[in-house]
């Protein structure tokens, strides 16, 4: 029977998909990389898949674009093991190509019993695979990251934002993606406030900062309250217990 404890159950799972044959990248693969990080984490990161160095050592994000989330969660005072990291594949598409549909639809179960499993209060989606999967919608990450919007068929958050591996030899997206990243520790922090003190309900009106703007309206002050947009990165900003995140 399957275990009720969050930790056991996704110790389970990540047996299961080392085991996992459901799709060809099993023949390639060194080790499935199925996550790491917290089991209670509040903060979720999915990526796309595993590159050379995760296949080598089973762990999501260890190249050069993880150097880079590393940087970047220390940007808002986070560090990995405040957050849960996952991948839409765990398993390393031959020289790192796109991951195909038929292995997103064979793999996605893991990631949702993850999502589940982990019950965050914000899912940042690193990128297009990720970001497609779990909006349900078919827009490019240029189109929609900065923007929090509601996970279908859930009260979590998502938040998308540009690829790491993006933004390693182009400034242009670095910087966006920085900028990205400053607004996740408010909306973090909105999300924190909005439990410890409901705020009154407001009825849904245009966001003052687009970046911000709210695709639903679900009532979740940590989708559009005032606390999205203005939060400084880096020195002061509040530290992971501060963000709700434990
Ligand atoms: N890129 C990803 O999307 N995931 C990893 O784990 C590493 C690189």
């Amino acid at each position: 029977m399957a275990s009720a404890d969050p930790a056991t159950r996704l110790a389970e799972l990540q047996r299961e998909a080392a085991a996992c044959n459901a799709c060809p990248l099993h023949e390639g693969r060194t080790n499935s990389v199925f996550g790491a990080g917290s089991s209670r984490a509040r903060l979720m990161f999915v990526g796309e898949a595993p590159g050379y160095h995760e296949d080598r050592l089973g762990e999501p994000f260890v190249g050069q674009a993880g150097k880079l989330l590393d940087k970047l969660l220390a940007s808002i005072g986070l560090k990995r093991g405040d957050v849960y990291i996952a991948n839409v594949l765990k398993c390393r598409p031959p020289n790192n190509r796109d991951p195909q549909t038929a292995e997103i639809e064979k793999c996605r179960g893991f990631l949702e019993q993850q999502i589940g499993l982990i019950s965050p209060a914000i899912v940042c989606t690193l990128g297009n695979f990720s970001t497609r999967l779990l909006s349900g919608q078919p827009h490019g990450i240029s189109r929609v990251h900065g923007r929090p919007q509601a996970m279908p068929g859930s009260d979590i958050r998502l938040y998308p934002v540009y690829h790491p591996a993006a933004a390693l030899y182009t400034p242009a997206n670095l910087k966006v993606l920085e900028e990205d990243f400053s607004r996740l520790a408010g909306i973090l922090e909105a999300n924190h406030q909005a439990k410890v003190e409901p705020s009154p309900k407001v009825d849904a009106a245009p966001a003052a900062n687009p970046q911000v703007a709210v695709e639903s309206t679900d009532g979740d002050a940590a989708a559009g309250g005032d606390g999205t947009g203005t939060a400084p990165a880096g020195e002061g900003m509040p530290g992971g217990e501060q963000l709700g995140l434990f």
